[in-house]
């Protein structure tokens, strides 16, 4: 397929995402497990999508779903922090446990931004679940620790299972990393 040419190598498969994302899904599932109230999944569009979808039929507890859509300012492959809503969510969550679920955290300043946000609603818990997680690119301006994560990765820009580079790539299967020289000519 075309959209495999540009990528440098596949990082992690689609048997590997499916054993992780059915971890991650008992583990939530045990960490509610005496909690009566549902959890509020929270999608940060649209980069999560995939993963989201995959993540909460893996959650054997009553799960509310709700979506966001956040733009950071600066676009390319960084992230400035300055965070804006594009969608916010539909319902309330004051009172209520709350998962965010993301792609991939970065320098961990768009997180930072959403989990003061969300905790400022009212949330009675906050978690943060994210697929993948670049551990040696955070900002020390972030304040986030995440609770549930799929794979620690290297700093590489990866694509696919929902991540994309200019809105390409998501409906890769896999999560592979892109070659640089198709970053750098844009
Ligand atoms: P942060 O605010 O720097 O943590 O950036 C988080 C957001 O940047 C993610 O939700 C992605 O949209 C985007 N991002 C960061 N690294 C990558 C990558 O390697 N591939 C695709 N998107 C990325």
């Amino acid at each position: 397929m075309k959209q495999y040419d540009d990528l440098e190598k596949i990082l992690i498969s689609e048997e590997e995402i499916r054993t992780r994302v059915a971890e991650l899904g008992r583990a939530i599932t045990e960490d509610y497990r005496n909690a009566p109230e549902p959890i509020v999944l929270v999608c940060i569009l649209k980069g999560s999508v995939v993963f989201y979808t995959d993540l909460m039929r893996q959650i054997d507890h009553d799960c509310r779903l709700d979506f966001m859509i956040v733009k950071s300012y600066g676009g390319g492959t960084e992230s400035s922090g300055n965070v804006r809503f594009v969608k916010d969510l539909d319902d309330s969550i004051t009172g209520k446990h709350a998962i965010i679920v993301e792609d991939i955290v970065d320098s961990g300043l768009t997180l930072t931004f959403l989990r003061k946000n969300l905790i400022t609603r009212g949330a009675k818990t906050l978690k943060i679940c994210t697929l993948l997680d670049k551990p040696m690119r955070r900002s020390p301006k972030s304040e986030i620790s995440v609770d549930y994560c799929g794979f620690k990765i290297p700093n590489e820009f990866v694509v696919g299972y929902g991540l994309d580079f200019d809105e390409k790539y998501r409906n890769l299967p896999e999560v592979g990393v892109l070659k640089p020289e198709v970053y750098k000519n844009v």
